[in-house]
């Protein structure tokens, strides 16, 4: 899985410092590592990122929640149903849309090794919910075995996911490394019922992200959730993306099962991936074949970078603001390991939490408004578009032709 040891490299990175300027230039490294080993800057694109890395210096503001709730004034952001469900002054989540189940799929090894800070701001934040919570050993549980004979775990992961989706109305799965940094939101702001699975874009790359999603209990979903594990078995052997790889082609088949020879298309650059830079051309193919649309009723909806309930922390140095809610990339057992300091001032103590902001031990400094978020999040996407790989920047339609292959029965279908 080279994409994700290089990601989690990356945010090692990105974390193992909690100066911001030592940040910036780790963002810097990063997007040179991430983004292919001898870019070729003009000398107005290095000016660019030089200048993004100075900006992501992201000064404080007060601390405390209480004062600041997501309101239904809040227009332009929230849409009306989003602003009725959103959590007020850690008030109760109103189970408006029925049971809500979160799931967190682990082995053994690495979760008792890494992710103590994100599991324990997750369970915090649960006790002051009545949300149902799952963790899931993929190596022994018994209802998982019986039911996915996946022996990679990303994929395994999928397939416990529909298995378990049977238990509840809607199921938020998880990455073990994505921890809550702001509990005062309720999971309902993210629900759209329009859709049966709810997915997002990774900020620096466009991908659509496989680790953190949101399904309803449905035969779509679990269908979908089931066929996506099954890829294990027939996904190419080239460099793929792994389940991440799959799930682009996979939803595209979902959503528009009409475009054929697109898929064909995005499907044969897929296969002729042999590293990250190449097999960002099959996530350009399958974007560009998807378009502006980010919602097919009754299927699926893919939120924006930025907009769904957890974002990459390392984007903004954990940096967050009230309209964070979760974020993920948090690989390690304690503040201060590796020099990550996590946005908290000590480790949880599970006891002290469930009423209000108890329990949270939030590093002052590192609330900060909105401005400074999105001031942040607009420098690392202007970076994220100038280092964007050369030989991803395709044009399906142009390398690969859309009649040639099925002239004259190409729009059959539709
Ligand atoms: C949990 O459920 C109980 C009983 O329905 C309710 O009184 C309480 O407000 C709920 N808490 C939250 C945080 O939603
Ligand atoms: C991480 O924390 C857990 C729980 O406290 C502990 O069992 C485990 O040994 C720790 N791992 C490391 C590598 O420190
Ligand atoms: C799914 O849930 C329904 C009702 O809750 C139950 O009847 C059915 O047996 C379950 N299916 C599986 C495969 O667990």
């Amino acid at each position: 899985m080279l994409v994700r040891q290089k990601i989690a490299a990356v945010v090692r990175k990105g974390r193992s410092h909690a100066d911001p300027l030592i940040v910036g230039i780790c963002f810097f490294i990063f997007i040179v590592f991430m983004f292919g080993s001898a870019p070729i800057y003009s000398a107005e694109e290095k000016t660019a990122a030089d200048e993004q890395t100075k900006q992501i210096k992201i000064p404080s503001s007060k601390i405390g929640l209480v004062d600041e709730d997501v309101s239904a004034s809040d227009s332009g952001y929230l849409n009306k149903e989003r602003a009725s469900v959103a959590r007020q002054a850690m008030g109760p989540c109103r189970p408006v849309h029925g049971k809500v189940t979160i799931l967190v799929a682990v082995v053994t090894t690495s979760y008792e090794r890494f992710y103590n800070v994100a599991q324990d701001s997750l369970r915090c934040y649960l006790k002051s919910t009545n949300y149902t919570f799952l963790l899931i050993n993929l190596d022994t549980d018994k209802r998982v075995n019986e039911q996915c004979g996946h022996n990679q775990l990303f994929f395994k992961k999928h397939c416990a996911a529909s298995v378990y989706l049977n238990d509840t109305d809607w199921l938020m799965v998880l990455d073990a490394d994505a921890g809550v940094v702001n509990p005062n939101h309720c999971i309902e702001e993210w629900i759209d019922t329009r859709v049966d699975l709810i997915f997002y874009e990774r900020f620096f790359n466009w991908e659509i992200a496989s680790g953190n999603y949101i399904a309803r209990n449905t035969p779509f979903a679990k269908h979908f959730l089931k066929t996506w594990a099954d890829w294990q078995y027939e996904q190419p052997k080239n460099f793929n993306g792994a389940d991440n790889g799959v799930l682009q082609i996979h939803i595209l088949k979902a959503v528009l099962p009409s475009a054929v020879s697109e898929r064909e298309a995005c499907d044969r650059i897929w296969r002729r991936g042999d590293g990250y830079d190449t097999y960002m051309a099959y996530v350009t193919c399958v974007k560009v074949t998807l378009g502006a649309t980010r919602l097919w009723p009754g299927k699926v909806r893919i939120y924006r970078r930025g907009h769904g309930w957890v974002r990459d922390g390392m984007l903004t140095a954990d940096r967050w603001c009230q309209r964070d809610f979760m974020l993920h990339g948090w690989k390690h057992n304690r503040t201060g390991i590796a020099g990550w300091m996590s946005p908290f001032e000590k480790e949880f103590n599970i006891d002290e939490c469930g009423i209000g902001e108890a329990g949270w031990h939030w590093r002052k400094d590192y609330r900060t408004s909105e401005e400074n978020i999105k001031e942040s999040l607009k420098n690392f996407e202007r970076g994220a578009g100038i280092n964007f790989p050369k030989v991803a920047r395709v044009h399906p339609y142009l390398s690969e032709g859309d009649i040639g292959s099925c002239w004259p029965h190409c729009d059959d279908l539709v």
